[in-house]
């Protein structure tokens, strides 16, 4: 069995373009991980997210620990068969989900203990709970269980949370244990306090993972807070191993991410959107649901080689839409995988060849003109 791995093959200013290898197969990195989270990719068949570009797919502790449970989907075979996806899967811990999802929770030095959102019945999640339903699973990378506070908060809050986390960390190192072919992620939190970020980066180090992942960002900040914690964050970790800032983001996060060093990425914005009617493109966002697609011949973007903008007019997106036809979701869904995957590609041929800042300055150029 193939091992993890990861090896950076370019790099322009800060951004870096390389490849994750795993047993499943290869991440070529910058990523950006199509959302996932009860086993499916919404309005998506798996081949077709595989179509629009992407290498491998984020699931939930949180949602599949409450149903289907972790112990089914590992009677049926874990979680890459259950769901028929067979390249690499990067599981969320499922702290940061019991915070933003339930109410009644109580956290403590050992855990957190919830209710579900679903039939409210209780349940706890503790480091060592969320590493074995992680293990479970079948999940390739496998997230430390980690809080993250929401910004902003004062330094006081943000150094008790981070320093809680850094503890769960060592626990969540010691519960996985030596699993050859998967990999551990350390989770780096300290909000935007610059001295708790460095504290968070050396508490990770020293207990060592295979990539390590900035937290604690997109919870309220805004772009400029954020890109601010992005200038000197990713410089506090390993160079020779994946940074992964997790639950960005819109394309312009993701540019600017990337120019910052970060390698990977996830977020629910281009599947969730899409089921709402919005679309992103080379020129911005669009609201198909607005009344001046519906006589309009033309695609979505004429230069997007995606289905929905191959064989259907802004006219048919929009009557669907309209009519709350689910093609639409698949559609607008398809179309926006696509065009973050192909986003992605840009920015690693960019870096690939040097020319990172012409590639930043010409998607800037673009989305200034607006849509069509
Ligand atoms: N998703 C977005 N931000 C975070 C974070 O800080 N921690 C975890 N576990 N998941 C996240
Ligand atoms: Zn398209």
């Amino acid at each position: 069995m193939g091992k993890f791995g990861f090896t950076v093959q370019a790099t322009d200013g800060k951004a870096r373009k390389g490849v994750i290898s795993t047993p499943r197969g290869e991440i070529r990195t910058p990523a950006f991980m199509p959302v996932g989270t009860a086993a499916t990719v919404k309005a998506m068949m798996p081949e077709s997210v595989r179509a629009t570009g992407a290498d491998i797919l984020l699931g939930n502790t949180y949602h599949l620990m409450l149903r289907p449970t972790a112990e089914r989907i590992d009677r049926l075979g874990g979680l890459h068969k259950f769901m028929n996806w067979d390249r690499p899967i990067l599981t969320d811990s499922g702290g940061f989900q019991v915070m933003s999802l339930t109410d009644l929770r109580k956290l403590t030095e050992e855990g957190v203990t919830f209710r579900s959102h679903i039939d409210g019945s209780k349940h706890k999640l503790t480091p060592e709970r969320s590493m074995e339903i992680q293990r479970l699973l079948g999940s390739d990378i496998v997230m430390c269980f980690d809080e993250c506070p929401a910004l902003p908060a004062d330094e006081a809050t943000l150094a008790k949370s981070m320093r809680l986390s850094m503890r769960w960390a060592q626990r969540s190192r010691d519960a996985f244990g030596d699993r050859p072919g998967h990999a551990l992620f350390g989770i780096m939190q300290g909000g935007d306090n610059r001295a708790l970020r460095e504290e968070s980066a050396t508490a990770l180090k020293d207990i060592g993972f295979d990539g390590y992942a900035v937290g604690g960002l997109a919870v309220g900040e805004g772009q400029e807070i954020m890109f601010n914690v992005l200038d000197y964050a990713p410089g506090f970790l390993p160079e020779d191993k994946p940074r992964y800032l997790m639950g960005v983001g819109k394309p312009d996060d993701i540019v600017g991410a990337v120019e910052r060093g970060i390698d990977m990425m996830d977020c629910v914005l281009p599947s969730r959107s899409g089921r709402t009617g919005q679309a992103w493109t080379r020129r911005g966002q669009v609201n198909i649901k607005n009344a001046r697609h519906m006589d309009d011949p033309r695609p979505l973007d004429e230069a997007c080689t995606c289905p929905a903008c191959r064989n259907y007019s802004r006219a048919y997106l929009h009557h669907v839409m309209k009519s709350q036809e689910i093609i639409c979701s698949m559609l607008l869904t398809w179309h926006n995988l696509h065009y973050f995957q192909e986003l992605m590609q840009g920015l690693r041929d960019a870096i690939g060849a040097g020319r990172l800042s012409a590639f930043v300055a010409d998607f800037h150029a673009q989305r200034a003109m607006g849509d069509i």
